[in-house]
């Protein structure tokens, strides 16, 4: 196929470039979760800004919401043509535990054809890409569609400002089709069109017991220890078939139909590569579903964090006051996270025993979502996507979670396109997060054919 847009050769000739502008904006701690933080969160913000100014960008501005900025430009040039949201984050993960980074996370580094970083998957690779494939498309006089640029800072900690803020500014978001960058491939070379994504309702659980931490030979024995009882009641909400137990928990999860199965079967997939790729002697899951569908469509309980008592250096014999975990749930159609906070509030009234307080916080809950695989956003994509890598995409169902992607079909009611580069074996949210530098330049060369099949099919 001969190549007819120039924003897409000139795309594969600048790849130096991108990756000195990644590294850029990796370099800046923008860690939505920290309050020390705040101020890098802004600058990221600014950044978005500027760049989105410097390519000819209007009503370039960082909107405040209740916690961090987001990052807005338009471009509304293209009468008559389709309206494009494009949505992406621009804050990451903490990068902790940072004594297990090679490098430093927020000092990105090339290593053979890696640049390893916080946030460089997740996701700020694609929020450069989609830049640069604006302001290609801008140089060359190709963009033929109308542009709207979203990018927050909440997304690493589940968007709590995006609904309002999307209510409050429906006017300024309307738009015919969403692209969503925050997605990935399933290799290398195979690129993939997310059509699921599961929802999270995420808690952090307070169990007190004595008023102050106590000795452990003088009162263990006679008082109930915290770290104990969190432990039975972690462990009591899974069986032994991995099923959880919290009660009701399955009553809204729809059933895998066998198409939906055979589907999921499709995706090129080994059990091999996935203990390869966490490093466990032997996976586990909930008996009777395969490793792609406990991921895609099956609902999941995790422990996030777990603490309680003494973990420094050398013994210290203390029976501890309080105990503590962060848990959370991955939810499928038809959950939500209110009726699973009402499971786990009944789960924990009937098994925390009297001899404890607990107090249990919601810190973030967004539902499921699906998309539509016959959209014009879904069949852009599709094309765009084979075009640059020379395959098919295939569609699959992700188990993380973009609260943007139901807030946005909700309030605006437009369909979404989730394109993203991030791969696998790429540690997002782990330590040596990393990103493949080929696929920088894949991605800008396949946001610009994207944006062209919006404008080319859009008028079929
Ligand atoms: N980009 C990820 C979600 C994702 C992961 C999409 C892998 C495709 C492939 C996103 O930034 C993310 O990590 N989301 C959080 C959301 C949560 C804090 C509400 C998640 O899933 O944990
Ligand atoms: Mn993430």
């Amino acid at each position: 196929m001969t190549e007819r847009s120039v924003a897409v050769k000139l795309a594969s000739a600048q790849a130096e470039r991108y990756l000195e502008d990644l590294i850029e904006i990796a370099s800046i701690p923008s860690i939505s979760t920290l309050p020390e933080h705040a101020t890098d969160v802004r600058r990221a913000a600014g950044w978005v800004c500027h760049r989105l100014s410097a390519i000819g960008f209007e009503r370039v501005e960082s909107l405040p919401t209740e916690k961090h900025p987001v990052a807005y430009g338009e471009w509304l040039h293209a009468s008559g043509q389709p309206m494009v949201l494009i949505y992406g984050h621009y804050d990451v993960q903490p990068a902790d535990p940072l004594d297990q980074w090679r490098s430093n996370p927020f000092e990105p580094s090339v290593q053979g054809d890696y640049l390893y970083g916080r946030g460089v998957s997740d996701m700020k690779s694609q929020l450069l890409a989609f830049l640069e494939a604006l302001e290609l498309t801008r140089q060359t006089g190709e963009l033929a569609v109308n542009i709207k640029v979203l990018v927050e800072g909440e997304e690493e900690i589940g968007s709590p400002s995006l609904q309002s803020f999307c209510v409050n500014e429906r006017d300024r978001l309307s738009c015919d089709l969403v692209l969503n960058t925050d997605g990935g491939m399933l290799a290398k070379d195979l690129p993939a069109l997310v059509y699921g994504l599961r929802g999270l309702a995420y808690f952090e659980l307070q169990l007190s017991g004595p008023d102050h931490d106590l000795h452990s030979g003088m009162f263990g024995g006679t008082v109930h220890n915290p770290g104990q009882v969190l432990c039975e009641l972690m462990a009591g909400m899974h069986d032994s078939a991995g099923r959880v137990t919290l009660p009701g928990f399955y009553d809204q999860v729809r059933a895998l139909t066998p198409e939906e199965r055979a589907d999921i079967a499709l995706a090129p997939y080994s059990d091999e590569e996935w203990r390869r790729m966490t490093g466990v002697p032997e996976l586990f899951g909930e008996e009777g579903f395969t490793t792609l569908e406990r991921v895609g469509a099956r609902p999941t309980l995790e422990v996030n964090g777990l603490w309680s008592g003494y973990t420094g250096e050398g013994p210290k014999t203390v029976l501890p006051a309080s105990a503590m975990a962060k848990v959370s749930m991955r939810l499928v159609p038809e959950q939500d996270p209110d009726t699973v906070e009402r499971q786990l509030r009944s789960y924990l009234e009937q098994n925390a025993p009297q001899t404890v307080r607990w107090d249990l916080k919601r810190l973030a809950g967004s539902p499921p979502v699906s998309m539509r695989r016959n959209s014009l956003a879904m069949q852009s994509a599709a094309k765009a996507l084979q075009e640059t890598f020379g395959r098919k995409p295939v569609f699959t169902l992700e188990g993380g979670s973009i609260p943007a992607v139901s807030i946005l079909q909700s309030v605006l009611g437009v369909d979404t396109a989730l394109v993203g580069f991030s791969l696998p074996d790429d540690n997002i949210h782990s330590p040596n997060e990393r990103f493949y530098i080929p696929n920088l330049s894949r991605g800008v060369e396949a946001y610009i054919r994207f944006l062209n099949h919006i404008s080319t099919l859009g008028e079929a």
